[in-house]
């Protein structure tokens, strides 16, 4: 797929996910702000993020961090043909499902940092505990995990504003796309993920901690839409 197809898709993406994920680029470059200074000094630090999409906070992390090494893991092939054309040599794709036997055997020991953006709310409580436990093991002492989603069930002022398209509407459109169809093709037979655990920042923060990390906090927050950072202990 040509790059510039591909960056079509991820812009309507981005407006899109605008709909769900309140002030997200807000979120983003808080995210972004923390894997700078948990990297600083570091020559070629090893980022994950975790359900990537088509690499939207992949992409803003390695250009925000120049020399990192930043590893898109998403289950998604449509969006993994997407990510990989837009985001080209600056992202690794890995496309794995999170937490599944094995998914981690690649990743090189000493990550720096892991991130994700609205897409821990899919894995199960039990998910979720085993996944935090395996990034705390993956992590170098001192490393980041930094998530941003909206947390908890869905309060009476929903964020989606009605002018930005909404998600079946973009998934319709790309499955009419010709530089796709191979993708859809491979989707089919692809591990499905979906699911809303509906988990609050206190049930994240309770699993954290669950699985040894330290100084959990909620260090931006705007109703249900917040980030969460812990750090593995040094
Ligand atoms: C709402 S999208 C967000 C994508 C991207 N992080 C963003 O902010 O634009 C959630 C993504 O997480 C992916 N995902 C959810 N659970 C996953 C898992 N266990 N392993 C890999 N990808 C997963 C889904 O396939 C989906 O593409």
């Amino acid at each position: 797929m040509e790059q510039e197809l591909a960056a079509g898709w991820v812009e309507r993406w981005d407006a899109q996910q605008e709909r769900y994920a309140h002030r997200r680029e807000e979120r983003f470059a808080v995210i972004v702000d923390l894997v700078r200074r948990a990297t600083a000094g570091d020559r070629a630090p090893v980022v994950l993020d975790l359900g990537a999409g088509p690499g939207s906070l992949a992409a803003r992390v390695a250009d925000g961090v120049p020399g990192s090494r930043v590893l898109a893991f998403e289950c998604d092939p449509v969006l993994v043909a997407i990510g990989r054309s837009w985001c080209g040599d600056r992202v690794e794709f890995v496309e794995e499902v999170v937490g599944a036997p094995g998914w981690s055997s690649t990743i090189p020991a000493g990550v720096a940092a892991a991130v994700s953006s609205t897409a821990l709310h899919y894995p199960s409580l039990q998910q979720l505990r085993s996944i935090y436990a395996d990034v705390h093991r993956l992590l170098r002492p001192g490393g980041l995990m930094a998530n941003a989603d909206h947390f908890g069930p869905p309060d009476r002022t929903p964020h989606d504003p009605a002018h930005l398209e909404p998600w079946h509407s973009w998934w319709r459109s790309a499955a009419d796309a010709p530089e796709l169809a191979e993708a859809f093709t491979l989707r089919r037979s692809a591990p499905a993920v979906n699911g809303d655990n509906r988990l609050t920042v206190q049930d994240h923060a309770e699993a954290l901690t669950a699985a040894r990390f330290v100084e959990v906090e909620a260090i931006w927050r705007d109703g249900r839409s917040a980030v969460i950072a812990a750090r593995r202990p040094h």
